[in-house]
């Protein structure tokens, strides 16, 4: 099995990198935020409240969730990907995320997912520390809020074109404070991990200096 994890805060370009890393290197993309993302989807369609850790934890535990290659996100058949960026999903994933038994299940699925492929690259925040602590790389990519809210903005589909625009500040920073303080799998760089701040690199420099890495092979 060869995993590569990338790890962040919301809206550093993870994302971004991870699937250009994907496609050069003949990798599958292990999108873990889009597997909270699509619990936390069903848990508000269900009218589930975000307090109720039992309820949520069901909620994982019940979800037939299938993840493609590509990341695109299936749950009991349908296909969630377009919603699961929404604004209401964005405030509310952390809450779902925090929940250590929908962690539990989430985790199952992430390995599960590395070993049907077996060649990843796994972008989230506990890949590096909790899911592959044997990665063959461990990659940690950071920025300032103020860089991070504006990628945000460059990302975000205008609402004449059905986008809701982006994820505010208030929500972006939010998320990295409950993801960052929780007791279960916070937000940080496994000791192991090779940082880069990407402030003030594109994402093509981001890409070109993690390729360097990852042919130097360590
Ligand atoms: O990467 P993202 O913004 O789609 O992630 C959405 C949320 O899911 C994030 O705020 C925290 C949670 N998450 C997590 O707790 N662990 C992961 N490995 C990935 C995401």
């Amino acid at each position: 099995m060869r995993v590569i994890c990338i790890d962040g805060p919301a809206g550093v370009g993870k994302s971004s990198v991870a699937r250009r890393l994907a496609e050069v290197e003949g990798l599958a993309y292990l999108d873990s935020g889009a597997m909270y993302r699509a619990v936390t989807l069903v848990a508000l369609r269900r009218g589930v409240a975000l307090a109720d850790a039992d309820a949520l934890a069901r909620v994982a535990a019940d979800l037939a969730i299938h993840l493609g290659a590509d990341g695109r996100v299936t749950v009991d058949g349908e296909d969630v990907s377009p919603e699961l960026r929404s604004q209401r999903v964005s405030q509310a994933v952390s809450h779902v995320a925090k929940v250590p038994a929908v962690r539990e299940v989430m985790v199952r699925h992430q390995r599960d997912f590395a070993r049907r492929h077996l060649r990843v690259v796994a972008e989230g925040r506990d890949m590096g520390t909790v899911v592959f602590p044997d990665a063959e790389l461990k990659i940690y990519l950071d920025a300032d809020p103020a860089e991070r809210v504006r990628r945000r903005l460059g990302e975000a589909r205008p609402a004449e074109e059905g986008g809701e625009g982006p994820e505010s500040e208030e929500t972006l920073k939010d998320r990295d404070r409950i993801d960052s303080t929780r007791p279960v799998a916070p937000l940080r760089p496994a000791p192991d991990a090779w940082r880069l701040d990407t402030t003030h690199l594109t994402l093509d420099e981001v890409v070109a200096r993690v390729r360097a890495r990852v042919r130097s092979g360590t």
